[in-house]
């Protein structure tokens, strides 16, 4: 393939953007839309090609955002759809697609289509979520679980019927077995396509729940190990899902709906997030022809970070896969798990002061490989998780729900910092952020690196630059297997015109290429 039948989307870096913790622009203390406006030059000075800024829809912000309370509008602590507007205009007009997060699995309990649902079984909305009966004994129908801890099935006293959920209480699972619900998505999708969003990241897709009653108990999983959390301890870890809760095959009908509605634009792409038993056939499955374009790839975000050799078969695993193709994202780093900075440090066993050459490689190693690449707020500055939060002040409810066991999410989720040596880093004005200012971070905040010549934003720049004229990156999607010492990933990029060798070594924390 030359570079002209590649998409934008088959090679693109994609920075993560965290709304609440980017930019404040009005001193409360909360990022916000115009914040990020404001910010951009600094993105796009990078050399990214996107930007995917997780939802700012309007949400009671149970779950930050990923409980929608109105698709197609702007939480006020945002902003305004047109600041929304503005943002789009001058993010192409500096070159930069945008993406934004949307959530089908799942609402919040404060959508309309919630709140009538609840009332009765027999409203406008009675058949929009999943609704059941109890079992004899008044116990829900399945033996599922909800990933944030308890059981997936809520007593809604009105009806007399349990609702699903497989996040928190506040998530009702929507009935995407319903078609006036899929006519609703399709009609999200229009919505933010019209605006001129270049696409979408899709939440939790293979959450999605499309199947109907009788639902079927999940199995016990037989390689459960207890461990620490959050996978190992976590009650939902030890069921099996792909056979009833999670990754049933109806959800496709609506990854095809979603596809014809992004084919009637040009050039837009459906990047979804997706997990499962078996996460590499969830991926072939949600990507195969006339389905999304691409999937967000779970491999490199292990919790406990990967050591050489066990990073080396995560990447195996997936470009087995998708070698050849551009149908799938990495990322070491997003709001869901501590900052790779902080991970992969402890997972290598270096030293504290190894620790920015470590993320110069990894950004490197990321966007070296095949397909796509999401690099989230602060990876740029080589920022650390944010330690120590007390507990009062923690804000995830999943941290909240396993403290003070687990730290949560809290700790990649801090304010960004853009001056040292302002009040909360030049953050905001306020005299509360919502999540406390990680001090540490201030000795990297971000318009101050972009000012150091040698800052890793600087060199991370300088090889965006580069890599953009590689043909073997840039023009084809094919890579040898991994080779190399114990403490090397050798592996080759191929296209017609280049062969380009890239090396990793973890033992000296250095790149180096070759075209052979
Ligand atoms: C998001 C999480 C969110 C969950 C439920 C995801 O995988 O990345 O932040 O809590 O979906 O929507």
């Amino acid at each position: 393939m030359t570079t002209d039948t590649l998409k934008w989307w088959e090679t693109a870096v994609i920075y993560q953007i965290y709304p609440r913790s980017f930019q404040d622009s009005n001193d409360d203390g909360i990022g916000d839309l115009p914040g990020i406006t404001s910010r951009l030059e600094y993105i796009a000075a990078l050399g990214v090609d996107a930007i995917w800024i997780s939802p700012f829809f309007k949400s009671p912000q149970k779950d930050f955002g990923y409980d929608v309370e109105d698709y197609c509008d702007v939480n006020p602590e945002y902003g305004t759809l047109i600041d929304f507007d503005a943002l789009l205009t001058k993010a192409h007009a500096l070159n930069l697609k945008v993406m934004v997060d949307i959530v089908p699995a799942h609402c919040s309990d404060k959508n309309v289509w919630f709140e009538e649902s609840r009332q009765s079984k027999n409203n406008d909305k009675a058949d929009w979520f999943h609704w059941v009966d109890p079992m004899p004994d008044g116990t829900p129908p399945t033996n599922w679980l909800s990933f944030f801890g308890g059981p997936a099935w809520s007593w809604e006293p009105r009806r007399q019927q349990y609702y699903l959920h497989n996040f928190l209480s506040s998530q009702p699972n929507l009935n995407h077995a319903n078609p006036a619900v899929r006519e609703a998505f399709m009609d999200v999708a229009r919505f933010w396509f019209d605006r001129g969003v270049d696409g979408f990241r899709l939440d939790a897709v293979h959450t999605i729940n499309a199947d109907n009653a009788p639902y079927k108990n999940n199995l016990a999983n037989p390689e459960f190990v207890p461990g620490p959390l959050p996978q190992q301890q976590q009650p939902f870890f030890r069921q099996l899902h792909d056979s009833a809760q999670l990754n049933q095959p109806s959800i496709q009908s609506f990854s095809e709906s979603f596809r014809e509605i992004a084919d009637q634009y040009d050039d837009r792409y459906l990047m979804g997030e997706l997990h499962g038993d078996d996460p590499i056939k969830a991926s072939q499955t949600f990507t195969a022809p006339g389905r999304l374009h691409a999937t967000y790839n779970f491999n490199l975000l292990a919790w406990d970070g990967l050591n050489v050799e066990r990073l080396k078969v995560a990447i195996t695993k997936a470009i087995g896969a998708f070698n050849g193709t551009g149908r799938l994202s990495f990322a070491f780093s997003n709001h869901d798990v501590p900052r790779s900075a902080t991970r992969q440090l402890t997972a290598l066993g270096l030293k504290e002061e190894q620790q920015q050459a470590l993320q110069l490689l990894l950004l490197k190693l990321e966007t070296c490989l095949i397909g796509s690449s999401c690099v989230y707020q602060g990876e740029e500055l080589a920022l650390q998780d944010a330690r120590d939060i007390p507990i009062e002040q923690m804000q995830d409810p999943w941290g909240i729900e396993f403290a003070p066991v687990f730290a949560g999410r809290d700790t990649c989720r801090t304010p960004m910092v853009w001056k040292g040596d302002a009040p909360n880093g030049g953050f905001s004005k306020a005299n509360n952020t919502w999540l406390p200012i990680d001090q540490k971070h201030l000795a990297r905040a971000a318009l101050d690196e972009a000012d150091r010549p040698e800052s890793i934003y600087n060199e991370f720049a300088e090889f965006l630059a580069w890599r953009k004229h590689q043909p073997a990156i840039m023009s084809a999607n094919n890579m040898t297997e991994l080779t190399g010492s114990a403490t090397q990933l050798v592996f080759d990029r191929i296209s017609e015109q280049q062969t380009l060798r890239c090396l990793f070594d973890f033992e000296s924390l250095t790149v180096s290429f070759e075209e052979i």
